[in-house]
């Protein structure tokens, strides 16, 4: 029996390439050199699509695979994909949800103490030997007992919750509404700004999240609160998040996304109150492997009996 063609938008990891190579007849989109023309010979072919979350797949992909099944994407966010074309056209979606959390949520530690502490500038200040010529760097402030509130409590934010709370932090959230947890609820991020002193951004990223961190909940964080974005660049207002660190209306950023990857704007990158991460939350061996490894296992399953492992529910997106 033939093996199925599956299209590949962006490369996953090397082991897990090996086996697409062995279970499917491969058409690299990703290394050709005129992806029009590649997708016009190869499209009517093709009943499946690899990508990640940095390779987008919408109409102007499957309007050329009539064919197409199901996409599979290295990736737990899927604001890359068009899933109300893929809805017209009955085309699967599935991605890596869980497998990531672990290291997400420890990046999202990391840059809630890098931010806090001010530990880029800490060591900047070794490395100037101003602590020799000007003496102890400033003092910080104590992250036990401090307030976290996270937006959107998923696997991933879980995740931090758990973490924070080994840090002795006091834990809120929004979610899509209350759930079985001891963390108190707000009902908004606005709310929830109001009360954190470092609000972190678990969301995914969509229509609906668009724009959710604005000047408003800028200013309900405060001069001396701090934001944590491991979510989506466009779930904040970059503009904003900008002029409040510029002009001291909030006290610091942590940021792993950006609206514009990987160029974020260079008023971002000249500020000092901010700690800059180039989105690699997932980027880890163990775990991209995990991912690549659901990428290949939901296919397999899906052309074995048409069952996947992670599909993506059209409802919750
Ligand atoms: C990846 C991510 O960096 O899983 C996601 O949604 O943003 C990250 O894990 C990205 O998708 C590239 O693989």
């Amino acid at each position: 029996m033939a093996k199925p063609d599956v299209l590949i938008r962006s490369a996953i990891r090397p082991n897990q390439m090996q086996a697409l190579e062995q279970a499917f007849t491969l058409h690299r989109l990703d290394k050709a050199a005129d992806p029009a023309a590649f997708l016009t010979e190869v499209g009517p072919r093709i009943r499946g699509v690899v990508t990640n979350g940095g390779a987008a797949v919408g109409r102007d992909i499957i309007d050329h695979l009539p064919a197409v099944e199901i996409v599979a994407t290295s990736s737990v966010g899927t604001d890359h994909l068009d899933l109300a074309a893929f809805a017209e056209r009955g085309v699967v979606a599935t991605n890596t949800p869980e497998v990531l959390n672990d290291d997400v949520a420890d990046l999202a530690l990391g840059l809630i103490l890098t931010t806090h502490r001010r530990m880029i500038e800490a060591d900047a200040w070794v490395r100037s030997r101003d602590w020799a010529n000007e003496g102890a760097f400033p003092l910080t402030t104590a992250l036990a007992h401090r307030r976290l509130g996270i937006v959107g409590l998923g696997g991933i934010g879980m995740a931090v919750a758990e973490r924070a709370e080994a840090f002795k932090m006091e834990i809120g959230y929004t979610a899509r509404g209350p759930k079985d947890v001891s963390y108190q609820h707000f009902d908004s991020p606005m709310t929830l700004a109001e009360w954190s002193d470092i609000l972190v951004l678990c969301v995914p990223g969509s229509p609906e999240t668009a724009g959710l961190v604005d000047a408003e909940v800028l200013n309900a964080l405060g001069p001396g609160g701090i934001l944590i974005n491991i979510a989506r660049g466009s779930v904040v207002d970059e503009p904003a998040l900008v002029t409040a660190l510029r002009d001291g209306l909030i006290a610091g950023a942590g940021l792993d996304v950006f609206a514009d990857e990987p160029s974020p704007p260079t008023e971002l990158l000249d500020l000092a109150n901010v700690v800059l991460s180039p989105h690699h939350a997932s980027g880890t061996v163990r775990t991209r492997d995990r991912m690549a490894q659901l990428v290949v296992d939901n296919l397999l399953n899906w052309f074995s009996d048409r069952a996947t492992v992670s599909a993506v529910s059209f409802l919750t997106r």
